[in-house]
């Protein structure tokens, strides 16, 4: 099996616009990026991209004995070195695009997730498919469903105006290249940007 960090680089080198770092996240980013989540209420977890799975291991510690997580990846490459490195059977790695989430979830989980997590480069995959790929996200949530995102750039801003009615906004500079933190909240509720994100208030549904 070969090395993360040597997978990770080739990605990045075959498909810049669709990977966007030849770095994995930073311990200090995912930790931040996760510390707002109600892990306790979490029960369909969505990971895009999870390439190396720094985030991916970090959220299976987190996560309630009974949850699930789904995690969608394009690269053949990354998805399998995710399935041989992981055993733990809460996680379901999928090789597909984000675009298919919801039937993804129906053919793994109940209903409809309590969070999403996304690092998905969406100042470079395109307008076309963003613009998809963040609806078709808020369609996945529940009501009281959460996106976390970490991105280099802000284009997905607008995404989450259009998609989503709260807006939680955080800036990590320790990680390479640093990064802009999202979590959204109210899909599909109409914009209301600015407000802050409350976990109590807006976090995941609970008992269902
Ligand atoms: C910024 S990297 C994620 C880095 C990862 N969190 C880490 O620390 O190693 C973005 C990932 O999204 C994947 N990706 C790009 N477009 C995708 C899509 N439409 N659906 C699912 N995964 C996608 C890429 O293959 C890449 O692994």
């Amino acid at each position: 099996m070969k090395d993360a960090g040597w997978i990770a680089a080739a990605e990045f080198v075959r498909h810049p616009s669709m990977v966007g770092s030849a770095f994995p996240a930073s311990a200090r980013m995912v930790r931040r990026m996760l510390a707002p989540l109600d892990w306790s209420n979490i029960e369909v977890l969505v990971e895009y991209g999870p390439g190396s799975g720094r985030f991916t291991f970090e959220m299976l510690k987190r996560m309630r004995p009974d949850a699930q997580l789904i995690a969608i990846e394009t690269s053949q490459a990354f998805a399998a070195m995710l399935r041989e490195q992981c055993n733990d059977p809460r996680l379901v790695v999928v090789e597909g695009s984000a675009r298919d989430v919801r039937s993804y979830i129906r053919a793994e989980a109940r209903g409809r997730a309590d969070c999403i997590l996304t690092g998905l480069p969406f100042s470079t995959l395109g307008d076309a498919e963003a613009d998809i790929i963040m609806h078709e996200t808020a369609l996945a949530l529940k009501p009281t469903g959460v996106l976390a995102a970490y991105q280099m750039r802000t284009a997905i801003c607008r995404l989450i105006d259009r998609n989503f009615a709260y807006v939680q906004r955080d800036f990590e500079w320790c990680n390479i290249p640093p990064c802009h933190l999202y979590w959204a909240a109210s899909p599909l509720k109409g914009p209301k940007t600015g407000e802050r994100f409350d976990p109590a208030r807006n976090g995941p549904e609970r008992g269902s």
